[in-house]
């Protein structure tokens, strides 16, 4: 029995590609079948696979269902949490996910699904991506408050979330806890953020992201440990399209 995660798949077979990166780069170039063979490669039946989120470039969820079913025909039980491209899963759709999706599929959001002794835990996260003012250094020297402030809210909404499924691992008895987000924990401004502190504050062992991909936003986040607990970006262009071997 293995974990692995991974997020960041883009996926299209439901929908027009409006990202001329996944066209143009090469590391894009047939990634849902470079992803596939990994999977067929690596993963064992009774194996789980965590994708953190950006799973479809789909508008709703009629043309997010091929890649959702793509995904589910993947080996092993696959968890999914939101990211920001998913249209087809605002909050309130979780449970009826669950419910079309069921022993297919499973849609994290303010719960926790057990492996082994441990808890999978998450949410979508965010983090504040700018608008940054540079110098002619490329050096930070401001960035757009407003934007900030509205980042702020989304973030308290998220870690609120994130809480919420702390929360119920711990009830559950589960003391031992990994924790999945889409965004990465930090902005580039910062060294710790409402997320690591709460993986702190529910001693989480282990803590995974995705979101930044393209080379350029590789380092954007915390990598490696901080205040014991380990950091690791699983973005799929990142990890070249082979799901990162947790446990
Ligand atoms: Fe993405
Ligand atoms: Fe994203």
């Amino acid at each position: 029995m293995s974990l692995y995660a991974i997020g960041d798949l883009h996926l299209h077979f439901g929908s027009v590609l409006k990202a001329t990166h996944q066209r143009t780069d090469p590391l894009w170039k047939h990634h849902e079948q470079k992803f596939r063979l990994q999977c067929m490669r690596l993963l064992q039946p009774q194996d789980t696979l965590v994708l953190c989120g950006d799973h479809s470039w789909g508008r709703n969820l009629s043309e997010a269902e091929p890649d959702l079913e793509y995904i589910a025909t993947l080996p092993g039980r696959k968890i999914l949490l939101r990211g920001n491209h998913d249209m087809f899963w605002d909050s309130s759709k979780t449970q009826m996910l669950n419910e079309r999706y069921q022993g297919r599929l499973f849609f994290l959001q303010n719960s926790f699904l057990p492996y082994g002794e441990y808890a999978i835990t998450g949410t979508k996260g965010f983090t504040f991506e700018g608008p940054f003012y540079l110098d002619q250094h490329r050096r930070i020297i401001g960035w757009d408050q407003d934007a900030e402030a509205h980042a702020q809210k989304i973030i308290r909404r998220e870690a609120e979330r994130l809480r919420i499924s702390l929360d119920a691992a711990q009830k559950a008895g589960y003391t031992k806890k990994i924790m999945f987000l889409h965004y990465p924990p930090t902005c580039i401004l910062e060294h710790e953020s409402i997320f690591t502190r709460l993986a702190e504050a529910y001693s989480v062992e282990k803590v995974f992201y995705a979101h930044c991909h393209g080379a350029a936003r590789f380092h954007d986040s915390i990598e490696g440990t901080l205040h014991g607990i380990e950091y690791q970006l699983i973005s799929g262009d990142y990890l070249k399209w082979q799901p990162w071997k947790i446990f």
